[in-house]
């Protein structure tokens, strides 16, 4: 298992190239199944996740062919309906191929995704609302089995904001009869990057953005060219990195649109941000002042950069407090944090943190993926040497994350 071997102190300076969206791209590769025609994406993150989910698309009959970051889906030969348990258990996002299969064929059957290291992440509000849509589910075995003749529009509001179930239900939606009306839809900037990608398709869609998305049903889509959006969440970690370091960065290709409140918190650390129009710089110089937080759906504070922020705020001039409220076992960096040196408490899901002087390199373990790439830039900021096992985690969501941090100073390398 690869480890990551990191030497703390180094400022950083130089340029990073922010990739494609990893929660952009994983359902506009799903999207791939609503139709015959070809599906041209470019900026597809180079991601172990984004591997994943082309070898499941691949094995349901799927053309998938792929020339670095640019990747060519055509679905005119599916043959498989079925989402296999070996596959879906590696990485939840799977069960985004549930709504496009059900649309296109009348038939799906999707492995149950269970647990995960950072909650129990039912996909209840997946199956209601394609229930609602007119297909009949069974449950059995672990599997989702789910039927329709074709898939009828309905007003479906789901109990919570949900990301992936907003864009299952999306993607359905657009194959059904008549008109869908989805209520306290996820407004997340991933979201919209698929409704821009399934309208190029032929989709009808009003409301993309907001909270109620409006889906008038067409016959078939066809293909369309699209460029995967920017990732936000891996910006604004390399931003966290420059503010836990110091130093001056500049990241490209990357949109400062779609922000939400991260780079509002990044300048109350102290980062200077100076926005160009697809680029950020970023000045980092004296100790990192604290902040607060909770974390809530966009435009809120986004759960993905919780522990990014943590790793930041345990070296800070002072106290901070974050509260999770997206999921319920997300503070699994907290040990981590606290065998470095930070001072770090949980009280149910809120952590108090105090600032220290500083952190010491130590051996640690990567839990999750968000939760390893805190793990980085607390050791950049620590003294002396951090070794991270586990960095498959990292893997899954960063596209070389080493590679782009020593090519701006930092002193990282991968043990194999
Ligand atoms: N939930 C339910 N039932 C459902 C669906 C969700 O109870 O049917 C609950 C979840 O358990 C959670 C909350 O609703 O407590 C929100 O979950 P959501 O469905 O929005 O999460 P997701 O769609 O499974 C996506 C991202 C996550 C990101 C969350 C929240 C993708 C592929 N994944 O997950 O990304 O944390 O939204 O923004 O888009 C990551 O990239 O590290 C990551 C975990």
């Amino acid at each position: 298992m690869d480890k990551l071997q990191v030497v703390g102190g180094k400022r950083l300076q130089g340029e990073i190239v922010i990739s494609g969206a990893k929660n952009a791209a994983l359902p506009i590769l799903c999207a791939g199944l609503l139709t015959s025609g070809d599906l041209e994406l470019s900026n597809v993150p180079r991601l172990h996740d984004v591997k994943t989910i082309l070898k499941l698309l691949a094995q349901t009959g799927l053309k998938v062919t792929q020339d670095d970051e640019r990747v060519t889906l055509n679905g005119s030969a599916i043959t498989t309906l079925e989402a296999p348990y070996e596959l879906v258990k590696t990485m939840r996002a799977s069960i985004l191929v549930l709504g496009p299969l059900l649309a296109r064929f009348g038939e799906a059957k999707v492995s149950l995704p269970g647990g995960c290291a950072i909650g129990s992440r039912p996909v209840d509000q997946h199956i209601k609302g394609l229930q609602a849509l007119g297909a009949e589910i069974t449950i059995e075995g672990g599997y989702i089995y789910a039927k329709c003749k074709k898939l009828k529009g309905a007003r479906i509001r789901t109990d919570m904001i949900t990301v992936t179930g907003t864009e299952n239900l999306l993607m359905a939606a657009t194959l059904a009869d008549g008109e869908t009306i989805l209520e306290n839809a996820a407004r997340e900037p991933e979201v919209t990057d698929l409704a821009n990608l399934l309208v190029a398709m032929g989709a009808k869609i009003e409301g993309i953005g907001t909270d109620r998305l409006v889906i008038q049903g067409v016959a078939e889509l066809h293909g369309a060219k699209h460029a995967v959006i920017s990732d936000r969440i891996e910006a604004a970690t390399f931003l966290c990195a420059v503010a836990a370091t110091g130093g001056d960065i500049l990241l490209k290709n990357t949109r400062t649109d779609y922000f939400d409140v991260a780079l509002d918190k990044l300048r109350e650390i102290g980062l200077v941000m100076t926005m160009g129009s697809d680029s950020i710089r970023a000045q980092m110089g004296g100790r990192p002042k604290p902040v607060s937080f909770r974390t809530t759906e966009y435009p809120g504070f986004p759960t993905d950069m919780q522990a990014q922020f943590m790793a930041v705020n345990t070296i800070a001039s002072g106290s901070s407090r974050i509260t999770e409220t997206i999921f319920e076992n997300r503070f699994m960096h907290v040990q981590e944090m606290n065998r470095l040196g930070a001072s770090i408490q949980t009280e149910g899901n809120t952590a108090h943190v105090k600032g220290v002087d500083k952190l010491v390199g130590a051996p640690v373990m990567a839990t999750d993926l968000r939760a390893s790439a805190s793990l980085v830039i607390a050791a950049m900021a620590a003294q002396g040497t951090t070794i991270i096992d586990r960095i498959y985690h990292l893997d899954r969501g960063y596209d070389r994350m080493e590679v782009k941090l020593s090519a701006v100073g930092a002193d990282i390398v991968r043990i194999k």
